[in-house]
């Protein structure tokens, strides 16, 4: 399954981590479970194989396994899968992580080409990985004047290029601000139990030359308190009509240090997870994943055997909490539920 090289271009290169190989008809994705250790990309000829790598994490990230997903369907269709059963594993699919919508939604984008053949397909789900690497740049341009000059800015997990189709949504206003001049540095949670930060911010961030250095996830409300953090920038899951924004478990807590140490907490996120249809967070499904993945850690366990973990995969930050939503259409503030229906009245740019 795994393939030598790297697709999504040489070092430096705008790292692009899901794409689409026409020749093999297969989904070329970055495997993000070897990051920071090896660059291996994996080739994926089903949307059955693709559906297997969203569970296990090997490509994670709202907007990316959105963009893996639509390729999936995309293999599928150009193998010769039918409409009926095109959508069948359209289902499955849309149902291997439930938080993230901009998983469902790329799904339901390129289901309504299924009557029309497998290029058909294809173009949509290219369409998805273009749109949304182009989003991620707005963002940053939209985004990167909310840091003051020479900001430490905290980020959690990774909303990074490796969560997007390229350049990231929260670490995208970062590189927007770094391109602009403005020397902000990062500090990174490491994102327990997957250690999205420690492994793959570090690694992208690293990789453009862009200062990081990584806490563990309980240092922030010390180094806020030391005033050593001047902003948090998140990326988002899913946000619900009322601003409410879903992210990695610890995101709330950030919010809530952030807000009693008056820093500014920073979303950003494409316009395509933003969920209309989901009234608050209170609505948004919270994935739970075994207890086994915190307990086991790189093959160690860290836990006596028999004690049981928790593991919810993502947490709700109560828009209260939020500063402002950045997306390429522009960007959110208090009060967010209006904010958002002007931003859906109005369309795209
Ligand atoms: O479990 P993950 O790694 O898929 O969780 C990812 C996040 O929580 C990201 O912050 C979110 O998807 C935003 S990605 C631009």
């Amino acid at each position: 399954m795994s393939a030598p090289a790297n697709p999504g271009g040489a070092a430096r290169e705008p790292l692009r981590p899901v794409l689409y190989d026409v020749r093999e008809d297969a989904v070329r994705l970055l495997d993000q479970r070897a990051l920071p250790g090896a660059e291996r990309w994996l080739a994926l000829r089903s949307s059955a194989e693709v559906a297997d790598a969203i569970r296990a994490l090997a490509v994670r990230g709202a907007p990316a396994i959105g963009v893996a997903a639509a390729f999936g369907l995309a293999a599928d269709a150009r193998r010769g899968a039918g409409a009926a059963e095109l959508s069948r594993r359209a289902e499955l699919l849309a149902r291997a992580r439930p938080t993230a919508v901009n998983l469902a939604w790329a799904v339901r984008r390129v289901s309504r080409r299924f009557g029309e053949g497998g290029d058909a397909v294809l173009a949509e789900a290219q369409a998805i990985r273009d749109e949304d690497e182009a989003a991620c740049r707005r963002m940053g341009a939209l985004g990167a004047p909310l840091l003051p000059r020479g900001a430490r800015v905290l980020t959690h997990c990774n909303a990074g290029a490796l969560a997007t189709a390229g350049y990231g949504t929260a670490l995208g206003v970062i590189r927007a601000a770094v391109e602009a001049g403005n020397p902000v540095t990062v500090l990174a949670d490491e994102t327990r139990p997957f250690f999205q930060g420690a492994r793959l911010t570090a690694w992208e961030l690293q990789r453009d030359g862009i200062p990081v250095t990584v806490l563990t996830d309980g240092m922030a409300g010390w180094l806020m308190a030391r005033g050593e953090i001047d902003a948090v920038v998140v990326g988002a899951d899913r946000i619900a009509r009322n601003g409410d924004v879903a992210n990695k478990i610890g995101t709330y807590a950030l919010a809530v240090l952030a807000a009693h140490h008056r820093l500014p907490f920073l979303v950003a996120a494409p316009w395509s997870t933003v969920d209309r249809e989901t009234p608050d967070g209170g609505a948004i499904p919270i994935e739970e994943r075994s207890g086994d993945e915190v307990t086991v850690i790189g093959g160690q366990r860290v836990a006596p055997p028999g004690v049981p973990a928790r593991y919810p995969a993502f947490d709700v930050t109560p828009a209260a909490l939020v500063t402002a939503i950045v997306t390429e259409r522009g960007l959110a503030r208090a009060p967010f539920g209006a904010a958002l229906a002007a931003m859906a009245e109005r369309g795209p740019a």
